[in-house]
């Protein structure tokens, strides 16, 4: 044969990482940690094999563990010992995130990023103070801009108690541009956001809803969360975003919004993150445990796939298991 070109001829054990486009490392991963103010105890999270809750005295200990792979940031999820319909444990400065990161702060060197949302304080479980309406109308569940007070309040109450990093994940509109002055107004301007700028309303979130106990009560987020057949509508949510203030824009889901991760990659200088949700960790278990695929294979491809689509950093719950492997 007269070939000329012989793409082959790069794919030997020995110039196969010279020419390798894409790589991972554990400083790439940020590891969710579920704090749990209802318990004493670590209490293993039936939906995600591997992932538990940590009460607030054992925070410190489940960081340190995680840190010892080689992973340096966590980011934190409260579970709070009571609920109200203002969400009111999420800003408390006794509130489960803020004695936890108290706790991970003094006892560790991780880099803390903090969940901003209301959906695991609230009593009837969505992000924000509902409409009177919201039971029988299903379009408009969520009070938009009195909900923004709650989570800059929040956010400002995690930076106090020690987080570095603030990450509002509850769609609000304007809530970076809320945060970034609420924060700045505090005298927190160091503190950077990382905005889940395009996060869908998805079923993937199944197993983070039981673990957190953070399922609506009563309809859906999809008068919040973005429909999952729209692409452009990232873009524009994305730019709103980095309008305010956004430091990273994040994408969520992420396997099955590659090609969000690419659009927002392609047309911003910004950091990108995507969050490879409970769903998609949750899928890979079920089938490995059912012999169907290789658990730490597929893992490792789904990460450098979501990567190659031009993440920087993956929140991702595979973080601490893979970490050792890179
Ligand atoms: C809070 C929040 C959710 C997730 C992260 N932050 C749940 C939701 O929006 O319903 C999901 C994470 C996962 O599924 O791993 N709003």
């Amino acid at each position: 044969m007269d070939l000329t070109d012989r793409p082959r001829r790069l794919r030997t054990d020995g110039v196969r990482p010279l020419v390798a486009e894409t790589s991972l490392s554990p400083t790439d991963l940020i590891a969710p940690v579920f704090v749990d103010a209802t318990t004493d105890e670590r209490v293993p999270i039936d939906s995600m094999p591997g992932q538990e809750r940590v009460p607030v005295s054992a925070a410190g200990d489940r960081v340190a563990e995680i840190e010892e792979t080689g992973v340096e940031a966590v980011i934190l999820f409260g579970i709070p010992e009571s609920k109200d319909a203002a969400g009111t444990r999420a800003y408390a400065d006794d509130g489960v995130v803020q004695r936890a990161a108290r706790r991970i702060d003094a006892e560790t060197d991780a880099y803390l990023v903090g969940d901003v949302c209301l959906c695991e304080y609230t009593d009837h479980g969505h992000c924000g103070i509902l409409e009177e309406t919201a039971e029988t109308d299903p379009t408009l569940t969520v009070r938009n801009d009195e909900t923004l007070d709650l989570l800059v309040r929040t956010a400002v109450s995690q930076a106090e108690a020690g987080v570095d990093m603030i990450a509002p994940s509850s769609m609000t509109d304007g809530m970076v541009a809320a945060i970034r002055e609420g924060l700045d107004s505090a005298g927190f301007e160091h503190v950077p956001i990382m905005s889940y700028a395009a996060k869908y309303e998805s079923a993937f979130y199944g197993p983070f809803r039981e673990a957190a106990d953070g399922a609506p009560a009563f309809g859906d987020r999809r008068h919040y969360q973005m429909d999952p057949g729209n692409r452009r509508e990232a873009l524009r949510e994305a730019r709103l975003d980095a309008e305010e203030g956004a430091d990273v824009l994040m994408v969520k889901p992420a396997l099955a919004y590659l090609d969000v991760v690419s659009d927002l990659r392609r047309e911003f200088d910004h950091p990108i993150a995507a969050y490879n949700v409970s769903g998609e960790y949750a899928m890979l278990h079920a089938a490995a445990e059912n012999g169907w695929l290789d658990l730490e294979s597929v893992a490792l491809e789904s990460l450098s796939a979501i990567k190659r689509a031009g993440a920087d950093l993956i929140v991702t719950y595979f973080a601490e298991d893979l970490a050792e492997r890179l």
